[in-house]
């Protein structure tokens, strides 16, 4: 059962590190790192003495624990196997399905004004080609705003498939996507053409945080939502692998979480 982790976000990272000869030497090193992992068994997670890693993600995922910083080293090849098998790609696939039956039930009010709120990162788009670098480690290596920024800037993320046919739906029923990253401003640029590539091509609205705004996240997303409810749209429903994308004022009549082991913004 040698090929039970090797689907889609790994050929995904291998052709898009492969995508340029300066990134050769960084591929080699993933797929290194990546043949390190041992193969669990199913999707019970492993047990370590101290720490259950399912049950560590089951709390990351229910936000029962918070403001944590790192990934567990003891669950680093978990979570790796997590993001990188089928068990993640399905998780996200159940999320769309929910939001998709959801989305096709509403009554619409037909003026334009129903939108529904796409967060961007571990949402519609997947840093995992950032995230299972080895300097990176699936989160259980700080994280380093620099190094994530410079891949931003390269826009060479893909979609997640799951969200992007969610976008689709929600698209075809005219409902509007706002996208709302708190990535910045500068990164604007580099995110339309990343977007664009991975197939989410229209928006009413692309929102990234700007200098003046809370460094908070659910402060900044709660004050960018007021705003368009303030002009007079209607949140249908709101998307994010983050809780402080789902809470706070104007969340959305419906929100979906999809899964993110990897980090926890604050
Ligand atoms: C973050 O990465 C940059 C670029 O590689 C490096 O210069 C810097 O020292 C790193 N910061 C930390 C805190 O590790």
């Amino acid at each position: 059962m040698r090929s039970f982790t090797f689907f889609f976000f790994f050929s995904t990272i291998v052709a898009l590190a492969l995508a340029s000869t300066s990134d050769h030497v960084e591929a080699i090193s993933q797929v290194v790192e990546i043949h390190r992992l041992r193969p669990q068994t199913g999707t019970a997670g492993y047990h370590v003495p101290q720490l259950d890693c399912l049950s560590w993600r089951l709390g990351v995922e229910t936000n029962n624990l918070q403001d944590w910083k790192l990934v567990p080293s003891a669950c680093e090849n978990y979570v790796g196997h997590y993001m990188l098998g089928k068990q993640y790609r399905h998780d996200c696939e159940a999320v769309a399905d929910a939001a998709i039956e959801y989305a096709k039930g509403l009554k619409l009010g037909g003026d334009g004004k129903d939108v529904w709120v796409f967060d961007i990162d571990e949402t519609t788009l997947s840093n995992l080609p950032y995230y299972a670098g080895s300097d990176v480690a699936f989160g259980a290596i700080a994280f380093n705003s620099t190094r994530f920024n410079a891949w931003v800037m390269e826009g060479k993320a893909p979609a997640i498939p799951a969200t992007l046919r969610l976008y689709k739906v929600v698209l075809s029923l005219g409902i509007k996507p706002v996208i709302l990253t708190g990535t910045p401003e500068f990164t604007r640029q580099a995110r339309i053409t990343n977007l664009m590539k991975a197939g989410y091509t229209s928006w009413l609205k692309l929102i990234l945080k700007g200098e003046n705004d809370s460094p908070k996240s659910v402060v900044y997303k709660s004050s960018k939502r007021t705003e368009l409810v303030k002009a007079g749209y209607r949140i249908v429903g709101n998307i994010g692998d983050q809780w402080t994308d789902l809470i706070g004022e104007n969340a959305g009549s419906r929100t979906f979480k999809v899964p993110d082991p990897m980090y926890y913004i604050g």
